[in-house]
Order: structure tokens, then sequence, then C-alpha cells
């Protein structure tokens, strides 16, 4: 079974989509993360992001793997670095290339194969799972998005202005909206779940929830179908 967890940057999606794996005993995978591996690449290469083929053939070349909660790079452990924010503010033209998406994508449909997976990402549950059996749609006004990434900013000690970090996300979503190929956007049977105003629990709750009743329903198919 697969569940697509997709979403706007800042809507709580991969820290509540991993506890969702745990919880149901699925395995996770971090879509974002893939992405972020090809950057840091990329940029150890010095190599120009908007030089397209030759990302992409990094794209095709690098290997990426998912073991336990580390992400390894052709075998080393690039957890950390890849979410600093050098990554973050570069990697708009690697996810706007359409043959590093095709990579991608591929490279997730082949993850996938045989396991009960639970995916994140903005394009999960329309390009690359079109026939996941549930897809859920994460989401919250982009005010209170804003406000969550002020308070964790805060948390960790950092400056953090409201208008700014609201502005930025602003421009974030429309990009990730109306990128030309990936884009986000809700699939027409995805489940879509506004989380403002409910605390993680809350929201892992619901999503226990949707996969329960997904689940039950697919049994109650099998099960007249098998008649
Ligand atoms: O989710 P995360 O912030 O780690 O994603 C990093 C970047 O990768 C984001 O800018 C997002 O637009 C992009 N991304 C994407 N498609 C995905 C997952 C992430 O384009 N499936």
């Amino acid at each position: 079974m697969i569940v697509t967890i997709d979403g706007p940057a800042g809507a709580g999606k991969s820290s509540v989509a991993k506890r969702l794996a745990k919880e149901i005993g699925f395995h996770f995978l971090d879509t974002g993360a893939m992405y972020r591996c090809v950057t840091f690449a990329c940029l150890r290469k010095q190599l120009p992001l908007t030089q397209f083929e030759e990302v992409a053939n990094v794209a095709t070349s690098v290997q990426i793997e998912f073991r336990g909660t580390l992400v390894l790079m052709d075998g080393e452990d690039v957890s950390q670095e890849i979410r600093r924010p050098t990554i973050t503010k570069s990697i708009r033209p690697i996810a706007d290339n359409p043959s590093v998406r095709e990579a991608m994508v591929a490279l997730q449909r082949r993850w996938t194969q045989g396991r009960d997976v639970v995916t994140e990402g903005r394009d999960q549950g329309t390009v690359a799972f079109p026939n996941a059996e549930c897809k859920i749609f994460l989401t919250a006004t982009p005010e209170e998005r804003a406000r969550r990434r002020v308070g964790q900013l805060i948390e960790l000690g950092m400056d953090a202005d409201y208008q700014e970090i609201l502005e930025q996300q602003n421009q974030r979503d429309s990009h990730d909206t109306n990128r030309p190929s990936g884009a986000l956007k809700v699939a027409t049977d995805a489940i879509t779940v506004w989380t403002d105003g409910l605390s993680e629990d809350q929201v892992l709750q619901s999503l226990v929830e949707i996969v329960q009743r997904k689940q039950e329903e697919m049994s109650t198919r099998t099960t007249v179908d098998t008649r």
C-alpha cells in the first residue's frame, strides 16, 4: 500500500509523515531529501545549477539510499549537510529541472516496489504514484505556517521576522505551484487535511484514521472480489 502525503512547505509534513509511517508499520520515503542530495552533489562538484544536462547526469548517477533515519549519498552519511540553508536556497533550479524530476520519480517508484510506504513530497499523489491507495494533502494557512516557522527559529535561538518569513514562504508556494513539471497541486482523489490550530498529535491521529479507513475499504473490496 502506498500512502502519499503532499503539501506546501511548513505544513508540518515531514515529522508527521515520519510518525505516521512508524505508527502503522510502513516504510518512510522523504522525497525532499532526494532533491537535496542532488543539489549537494552538484554544489560539491561546483557545477552551475542551471547547466541542466550536467545536473541531470548527476541526478542519474548519484546513489541515494535511506538507512533508518540516515540519508546516504554515494555511501556517505549526508543527513545533516543536506538540511543546511545553502542547500535549501539553491534547490530551486534542481527541482525545476524536468530530467532531474524524471530520475527522482523513477527512483521513488523503484524504492517503493514490494513495500508498504508513506511517501512525502509535492508530487507524490499526482505524478509519482497516481494510483496510490491513499492520498493526503496536508496544509495550513500561510499565516499559520509562517507563525510555526518563526516559533521553530526562535526555539533554535535564531532571529525571525514574521513578515519576512511570510513573504519568502509566499514566494516558495507560488514557485512550487507554478513549476512546469511536478507542480504542487491537490490530486483529485486526495483528502485535504487542514492543520491550523491542531497539535501534531491531533494531526497524526486524523492521518492514522484516514489510512485505517482506506485499509478497511481495501479489505472489503478484496473480500467482495474473491467471492
Ligand atoms: O520537503 P523539503 O523542504 O525537504 O523539499 C526540498 C525541496 O525539494 C523543496 O524546495 C521542494 O520544492 C522540492 N521538492 C520537490 N518535489 C518533491 C519533494 C521536494 O520539488 N517531491
